[in-house]
């Protein structure tokens, strides 16, 4: 009984260890990995173009739960992904369209593809959108 609880923790502990590991891999900076998108950037826009703070608030929502663990918060990459940063919201549209359709973009598009591979139209609209901002 307690030997088996002993290797249920043992189990939980090197899960727990491979993700943090492999995290620490990815991004750098244990105090970045903690902070959130900026939140006045889009209050900002919000004041000015509600509509448009939509679409940056849902690519936001979808940037942070999916995106974020390989380009970074800040769409600044890792130390295998690219930057996504400056760049105008037609070619972060087109290159996630290009992914989706299952193009070979760089050395490392197995990596991407999937992440492209189920997102619709209105989704890609709106991650373009918020990359764009970073
Ligand atoms: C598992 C890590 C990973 C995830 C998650 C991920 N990407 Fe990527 N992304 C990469 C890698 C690696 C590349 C470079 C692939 C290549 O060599 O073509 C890339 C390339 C890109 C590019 C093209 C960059 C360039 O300079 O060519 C864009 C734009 C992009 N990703 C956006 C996104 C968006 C938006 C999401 C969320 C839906 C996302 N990525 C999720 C790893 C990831």
């Amino acid at each position: 009984m307690f030997r088996s609880v002993g290797w249920i923790m043992l189990v939980l502990a090197i899960g727990a260890g491979v993700h943090f590991a492999l995290q620490g891999i990815i991004q750098s900076g244990d105090a970045e990995k903690r902070k959130g998108p900026d939140m006045a950037k889009l209050e900002r826009l919000q004041a000015v173009d509600p509509a448009r703070a939509a679409v940056v608030r849902a690519g936001m929502d979808k940037y942070e739960s999916i995106c974020r663990l390989c380009h970074h918060r800040l769409g600044i990459g890792g130390k295998f992904t690219p930057a996504i940063t400056g760049r105008p919201e037609e070619w972060v549209a087109a290159m996630l369209i290009a992914y989706r359709a299952g193009s070979q973009i760089g050395p490392l598009t197995d990596l991407m593809a999937p992440w492209a591979k189920d997102l619709s139209d209105e989704e890609i609209k709106n991650l373009a959108a918020y990359v764009s901002t970073l």
